[in-house]
């Protein structure tokens, strides 16, 4: 699977603070199997989200992409509303999945506003900011987020036929 990788932060995008996000979502996906094909590092601004996450799906650059920050409650964390914008169809259980198992480690879960949507045939997700958010749900969610793109672009075709949901 071929994924970009797009983090939000004021602090990070300023070279105030170094994004430790990103760059884990990289390698946890690498571990997985996966490709990583860009890493874009942005303001909390909602125009040039929409314009990052729309560039890699209509140019069919990324089967998914996997955003970081600006989920949260702060007036500048833009990230759930950039990502309504541009998707076509709305994906609710990815982010409700996420909210659900991240429950088990802290009920600060229940704030992040994470969006999951496709836009064209690229599959975005929206994680939570921190390190320790990312290292508590992306293996978990990863082989799930695998079968849909593989539905969504047509290399899977029967869910019936998985066996191990997990
Ligand atoms: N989810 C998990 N699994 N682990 C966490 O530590 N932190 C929460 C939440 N989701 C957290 C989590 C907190 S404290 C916030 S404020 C929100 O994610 C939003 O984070 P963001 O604004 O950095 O996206």
């Amino acid at each position: 699977m071929r994924v970009a990788v797009i983090t939000s932060s004021d602090s990070g995008a300023a070279g105030m603070r170094e994004d430790k996000s990103g760059p884990l979502i990289r390698e946890i996906v690498t571990g997985l199997g996966g490709q990583v094909v860009s890493y874009t590092l942005l303001p909390d601004e909602q125009r040039q989200l929409e314009d990052a996450m729309k560039s890699i799906a209509d140019s069919k650059a990324a089967d998914l992409i996997l955003t970081t920050g600006g989920t949260g409650c702060s007036k500048r964390d833009r990230m759930p509303e950039a990502t309504a914008a541009v998707s076509e169809r709305n994906v609710p259980g990815i982010p409700e999945a996420i909210r659900a198992y991240s429950m088990q480690f802290t009920g600060r879960a229940m704030l992040s506003r994470g969006a999951a949507g496709i836009r064209k045939e690229t599959m975005i997700v929206n994680l939570p900011g921190s390190p320790k958010a990312i290292r508590e749900v992306l293996e978990y969610i990863y082989p799930h987020l695998e079968h849909g793109v593989e539905i969504l672009t047509g290399a899977a075709s029967d869910c019936a036929r998985e066996h191990s949901h997990g």
